[in-house]
């Protein structure tokens, strides 16, 4: 692996990247590490990063014949997962980042920092790792850089996104880039024994200072604390830059569907984390004739195009996807894309060299070595694989990758889809009446916690556009910022849905078989966008008729389509004062439009009533 040292005369100005070499040395005076490497974003550069993490045990590689080219790293069980509590938007004023996010002052903030920054990387190797966001050279796309001591890191950025000198080629000698510190705040010294993850379990913070566009990340080397590319700056920092430039960064799949006559939609979808967010992307239709194409599965970047659309990219060049209950079923596109290729982070491994998670085969295993390298048999007590075990793997591995994928230009989107996970109550589908309605929803998504984040599993939180966790200001603002988006003179606006898959039976019972059932749902939002198709007006919104949502061909008795689609008033009724008390919370940052929205909706639950 090739090391550059940083040779170039920044005083002179004469370095079309002075001021991304100037901010490397600063990096580098302060976190001291031994040496400093410049990402190429090479197949060799990612082929010796793997041979290293080998070498010091952080990775094993798998069965070469089973899964080629393929690696199981496993973490410490201190750093498995987000740490939300420990995640900050510096802004300049607590108001500024807003009720539902973490603040400190910037300032404040950036001396505790510098301060466990300060020989942080000794012995050990720095990464810059330049990269693009979208497809190179996309209007829609944006570059940053990475800063990270973590070799894991620095592969999983490979795979992730766009990486290299050839993202540093287009970015102008004073183009506006986002810098990202990271470091897993574990220098090496003589006498530290040799770790096979190491971390700072004690001192984990994530910060994001969005007036400068710089995030800085310590303590901890996982997913979505540390590939700094994905939450931190596709979400947290976009959001506030979308807000400055009017677009549009949103925790959003895009999809392309395709109808038997070859006519196309594409939509995107917010859901909160592990609610088959990116099983739905993946998804393979059961309704002959239909064709789904993924162009993403987690994050979607919107712009108007000159025709007054809003046109799609996703920023990422990767899945970094929830392993446990991904299988042939649930997600056989996903299945196909790991085949190869792929690091498996918190996964159970097989004895014969392949990896294992719960749910994978209809048939557990008989014996395994789990994800904190202990053996592993079915009735043991406790899971094999990590619950928020991952699977890291490139987009264009997956065989319903859509050919315009990488469309510099992005996908002109036709519907906006919210949904959670929610027992009761919330339809199986629900067309909102307009553009402020259709935000009213997206403001009140709400689901059952996951796996995703620390903290209890199963409880209901609110999760506005399935942004909680990843708007980067004043989420009251942000809603004001969707209603902008919806009153551009010229917008031509996609049609937002709700989708519950979720809802129960007084038994607990799931009544949508879901995955590629899922389909018939998006069929009649795909017809209802060409107004091709009628819909129940109802107080909550608009509704399929029985008739019209294609039920043909599954086990579904018309009990239970009838209450997937019924509209609770009472339950509704219910709900009022819960969504009052979640926008109370925003205070007068709250939009009118939505407390009109509220407003309304009461009114039409109440005449329904009577
Ligand atoms: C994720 C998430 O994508 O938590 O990992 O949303
Ligand atoms: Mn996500």
């Amino acid at each position: 692996m090739a090391t550059i040292t940083l040779d170039v005369d920044t005083t002179t100005g004469s370095h079309p990247h002075a001021k991304l070499e100037r901010w490397v040395e600063e990096v580098a005076r302060m976190c001291q590490p031994a040496r400093v490497h410049w990402c190429d974003g090479s197949k060799a550069e990612y082929e010796s990063i793997l041979r290293l993490l080998v070498l010091i045990g952080t990775a094993m590689p798998l069965d070469p014949v089973k899964r080629p080219n393929s690696y199981l790293v496993r973490s410490d069980p201190a750093d498995v997962a987000r740490v939300e509590d420990q995640t900050f938007i510096c802004a300049r004023t607590k108001e500024q980042a807003g009720p539902t996010n973490n603040w400190e002052d910037p300032e404040k903030m950036k001396e505790k920092l510098r301060g466990l920054f300060a020989g942080a990387m000794a012995g050990r190797t720095m990464y810059v790792i330049p990269y693009s966001l979208g497809p190179i050279g996309s209007p829609i796309a944006k570059i940053g850089v990475e800063i990270t001591d973590s070799p894991y890191v620095t592969a999983s950025m490979h795979i992730m996104s766009r990486v290299g000198r050839h993202v540093l080629d287009v970015l102008g000698p004073d183009e506006e880039f986002v810098r990202g510190l990271h470091s897993i705040g574990s220098p090496m010294t003589l006498n530290q024994p040799n770790r096979t993850w190491s971390c700072n379990a004690e001192n984990k913070y994530i910060c994001h200072f969005p007036e400068t566009r710089e995030i800085w990340s310590f303590g901890s080397g996982y997913g979505g604390n540390a590939l700094l590319a994905k939450k931190c700056h596709a979400l947290r920092i976009a959001s506030v830059q979308a807000r400055d430039q009017g677009w549009m960064a949103e925790h959003m799949l895009i999809l392309k569907m395709i109808s038997p006559s070859g006519q196309v939609k594409y939509m995107t979808g917010a859901f909160p984390s592990a609610c088959g967010k990116t099983n739905l992307s993946m998804m393979i239709p059961t309704i002959p004739g239909w064709k789904i194409e993924t162009i993403g599965d987690d994050i979607a970047w919107m712009k108007f195009g000159a025709d007054g659309r809003l046109y799609a990219i996703n920023p990422e060049a990767g899945f970094f996807g929830v392993a446990p209950g991904t299988n042939m079923k649930s997600n056989a596109n996903a299945m196909r894309s790991i085949t190869r290729n792929s690091v498996f982070t918190n996964c159970a491994m097989t004895f014969d060299g392949d990896v294992w998670w719960e749910g994978m085969t209809e048939d557990e295993p008989p014996k395994v070595v789990d994800w904190l390298r202990r053996t592993w048999t079915p009735n043991i007590g406790r899971k094999a694989a990590h619950p928020n075990a991952r699977f890291t793997v490139a987009a264009s591995q997956c065989p319903s990758i859509a050919p315009e994928w990488e469309d510099p230009k992005g996908v002109p989107i036709d519907a906006i889809l919210f949904g959670g996970r929610r027992a009761g109550i919330v339809p199986l589908v629900t067309e909102a009446f307009n553009w402020q309605h259709g935000t009213f929803l997206g403001a009140t998504v709400s689901s059952e916690t996951t796996a995703a984040i620390t903290g209890k599993v199963g409880q209901l939180r609110r999760d506005p556009m399935a942004m909680l966790a990843f708007c980067g200001y004043n989420m009251g603002d942000y809603f004001s910022h969707w209603l902008k988006i919806g009153k551009r003179a010229d917008a031509k606006l996609p049609k937002i849905f709700y989708v519950n898959w979720f809802r129960q039976d007084q038994n607990g019972k799931f009544l949508w078989p879901g995955f590629g059932e899922n389909s018939r749902v998006l069929r009649w939002i795909f017809e209802r966008c060409d107004g091709k198709i009628h819909a129940k007006e109802t107080p909550i919104g608009r509704i399929p008729e029985i008739a019209d949502l294609d039920t043909s061909g599954i086990d579904l008795k018309g009990s239970h389509v009838e209450e997937l689609l019924r509209v609770d008033i009472e339950g509704w009724l219910h709900e009022v004062p819960r969504i009052k008390e979640h926008f109370a919370k925003f205070g007068t940052h709250l939009p009118d439009g939505l407390n009109d929205e509220l407003k309304a909706l009461e009114q039409r639950l109440q005449a329904a009533q009577k």
